[in-house]
């Protein structure tokens, strides 16, 4: 055994090195060559091991060898696992397939690194509202730095599923409502996990794969892993664009969804797997189904075990995540001609080529250094950087009289359940994070107001009445335990600290596992315990500053009209704590803006800001009645998709276009002049959108074609100016064609979906 891999590490190597002088072309060739050879020494059983990803089973404990799976590594029956931490443990199990398998294949060690591996990033719906790719990609490097110094060489990430139904608790690990930001987001995230070039993987470089494709985020009545049922108009002008991003970004994996679409399950679904991520994308990595993403299917409706295995192997589908209805039944199916073993060996080719890229043949070791591991994870540079990403994320939705920043000197009482939570600051899906490391928000306002402040604590309530819900919210050791007192006796203390402080800061919201996977609700509201302990706090009129946790758009009708300042901080990562401090402070001053819309009401949902117009209401209208779709809320959002304010302000100048006519190879400027008219260096978020008046489909009322962060100081002004050029004019028509048609063109430019200036051009 050890000499075939000696022999397949020396081919590897060469072709490496080769692939090192020689262009892509060349490095292509010698990893067919290398792969052919592998190929053709495999048994039929080997080949589906390949396709096989089992749940590490008691691997994780470090019992490999006692354990099941250590035996089926030994056999050939694994291609990779996931979600084991450790770089000894994974260099362990990696010894077992190298050493012990007949052909000494190495495996693939995947794990959900969502926002960071040790450092945690903010929530992915958190960075999004940065509008920052560049920062995106700088976190995306990180944990694929830290995440390949600890034997994980790919992630399941990024997840940019565009979701409008805030209810859904998967909102949370997305990026927002909108197919230009969540593409921006998708190519970024991307090359800061592998780098420009997906033919070949640094050190530190990891293979991401794109998910939950496809529409995963279009569940009905955001109910998780629900069925989603749209056109194909919508699925390609509004659905599809970040995942396409991923794979033009060159992503080298995709994830197949829960949902059906049209009526099959994505697993199974030929159409989405091989016509449209093959054949008209041009995807060449691999497809892995999600977590028992194939037997699901048998719970569908669409066949036994056997049945549903032999369907998305056919759709397309070339690895199978834990279910293992690819290693129990493809042998059989292949004996009794249900799939060809072509089938197989395509599936089994794009598994080796995705480790001969990522350079295990040439070194089964290569993620895992010891040494590497003790100096790149969680580091002073890596957790300096996510404390600034942090900052950046959060969104100001209000600020009354300029009640932010606060001085460091002020007395503060920090009352609510989550401020002393530590185990809540990073978010759902820290797999790798250690939970107690970050700090709390009370011990961050410390650490950064100094010796000068007075700080205060309550908690006020309990996360909410239920105690049932509190245990769900709060699941994996969140260290928010269930309080014994009555509900009275603890606004009472909430009471009297506030009392005698200058301002309170209430630190509400949602706890981390309130949002995320299986964490839809139906009232997307503050939990209703910390609802009456607010009530109360502002009935005594001392200033309020509400810090609101949030994995998800809320409902905030009640607190936007009763609470002068409101912070949004979602879940910032490991270290939220100090950075909420730097903006409350003011240190930093906040710049991020909504990547989705928060409704003013659950009756609203699906609500968002690219949607069509018909012929009613009729806006001006002498009746209420007529002038919305509801008789008691308006058809607007609380705040909109791109809301967020700052410390300063921004003003901007007339909307001007080069030109008023567009030929169809040329290209028209729009440009505006920024000026920050308060007193502070601001960063403001310059957003372009477009509408196409009419067309031969109706058209969204308006949508995001490009942004521009900038930063400026008291009293600078700056130019922004977009090129607008024909290709960003397309849309897929009735017949799916992506086109461009010519007419008149409304282009909007502002800092915010509901505030801009208009202009037109027309197309000929
Ligand atoms: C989730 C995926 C995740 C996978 C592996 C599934 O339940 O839907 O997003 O990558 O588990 O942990």
């Amino acid at each position: 055994m050890k000499r075939i891999l000696t022999t397949l590490a020396g081919l590897a190597a060469a072709g490496t090195m080769l692939a090192q002088t020689a262009p892509a072309a060349r490095h292509k060739t010698e990893m067919d060559r290398f792969v052919d050879s592998l190929l053709g020494r495999m048994t039929l059983e080997e080949k589906i091991g390949q396709l096989n990803l089992p749940g590490a089973g008691d691997i994780t404990t470090g019992q490999a060898k006692s354990s099941d799976i250590a035996g089926a590594i030994g056999r050939g029956e694994v291609g990779g696992l996931f979600n084991i931490k450790g770089v000894e443990k994974i260099r362990e199990v990696q010894r077992i397939a190298v050493e012990e398998s007949r052909l000494g294949i190495p495996l693939i060690f995947g794990m959900d690194v969502i926002h960071g591996y040790e450092t945690a990033f903010p929530i992915p719906l958190a960075l999004t509202a940065t509008w920052n790719p560049a920062a995106v990609e700088r976190a995306a490097r990180i944990a694929a730095v830290e995440a390949s110094a600890s034997g994980i060489c790919w992630t399941f990430s990024p997840m940019v599923d565009i979701a409008r139904d805030p209810r859904w608790g998967r909102v949370s690990e997305g990026v927002g409502e909108d197919p230009c930001l969540g593409s921006a987001m998708a190519r970024a995230m991307v090359y800061g996990y592998q780098g420009r070039d997906n033919t070949r993987y640094a050190d530190d470089e990891i293979m991401a794969c794109v998910k939950h494709y496809a529409l995963y985020g279009a569940s009905e009545a955001g109910r998780d892993y629900n069925t989603v049922d749209m056109s194909r108009q919508r699925m390609y002008n509004e659905y599809f664009a970040p995942y396409r991003a991923a794979v033009d970004a060159g992503v080298g994996s995709v994830m197949a969804s829960f949902n059906e679409v049209e009526g099959i399950p994505a697993t199974a679904n030929r159409w989405l797997m091989t016509d449209v991520l093959r054949d008209q994308w041009g995807f060449d990595g691999f497809v892995v189904t999600d977590y028992t993403g194939t037997s699901e299917m048998i719970a569908h409706g669409i066949g036994d075990l056997q049945e549903v295995s032999a369907r998305a192997l056919a759709a397309g589908v070339d690895m199978d995540m834990v279910s293992e209805g690819f290693l129990k039944t493809l042998a059989a199916s292949v004996e009794a001609g249900k799939v060809s073993e072509a089938d197989i060996d395509r599936a089994c080719r794009r598994i080796l080529e995705a480790k001969y890229k990522l350079g295990l043949f040439a070194d089964p070791y290569k993620y895992c250094d010891p040494k590497r591991a003790a100096t790149e994870v969680y580091t002073e540079a890596h957790r300096a950087e996510a404390r600034r990403t942090a900052a950046e994320s959060f969104v100001l939705l209000r600020n009354e009289g300029g009640l932010l920043p606060l001085k460091k000197t002020a007395k503060i009482a920090v009352v609510g359940p989550l401020a002393r939570s530590r185990e809540n600051m990073s978010g759902t899906w820290s797999v790798a994070t250690d939970l107690k490391k970050p700090l709390t928000l009370v011990e961050g306002l410390e650490r950064v107001a100094g010796s000068e402040a007075e700080i205060v604590w309550a908690k006020g309530s309990n996360v909410c009445y239920d105690p049932e819900l509190e245990r769900n919210a709060t699941l994996f050791g969140r260290d928010i335990p269930r309080d014994g007192r009555s509900d009275r006796e603890m606004i009472d203390e909430a009471l009297r600290i506030a009392a005698d402080a200058d301002v309170v800061v209430a630190a509400l919201g949602e706890p981390s596992e309130m949002s995320g996977e299986s964490s839809s609700r139906a009232d997307i509201g503050i939990p209703d315990a910390q609802q009456a302990l607010l009530r109360e706090l502002a009935a005594t009129g001392k200033p309020i500053v509400l810090v609101l946790f949030a994995g998800r758009p809320m409902t905030l009708g009640w607190e936007a009209e009763n609470i002068p300042a409101i912070l949004c901080v979602w879940f910032g990562g490991t270290e939220a704590a100090e950075a909420i401090a730097d903006v409350l402070y003011g240190d930093a001053n906040p710049s991020g803006k909504l990547p989705s819309s928060f409704p003013r009401s659950v009756g609203q949902i699906p609500l968002y800001y690219n949607h069509k117009n018909t012929g009613r209401p009729v806006s001006g209208e002498r009746f209420e009645k007529y002038r919305s779709n509801y008789l008691d809320v308006p058809n607007t959002p609380l705040y909109p998709f791109g809301f967020g304010l700052s410390y300063t302000t921004f003003e901007y100048g007339p909307l001007t276009l080069s030109s008023d006519r567009m030929a169809a190879g040329g290209t028209i400027t729009a440009s505006v002049d920024v000026t920050n008219t308060g007193d502070r260096e601001g960063a403001e978020v310059v957003q372009l959108y477009i509408r196409d008046l009419v067309g031969s489909t109706t058209r969204p009322v308006q949508e995001l074609k490009g942004f521009e962060k900038i930063t400026l100081r008291a009293g600078e002004t700056k130019r922004v100016s977009f090129t607008i050029d024909e290709p960003m004019l397309r849309f897929y028509n009735h017949a799916l064609e992506f086109v461009s048609e010519a007419g008149e063109f409304d282009v909007m430019v502002g800092g915010s979906s509901d505030r801009v200036q208009h202009a037109r051009f027309t197309l000929r």
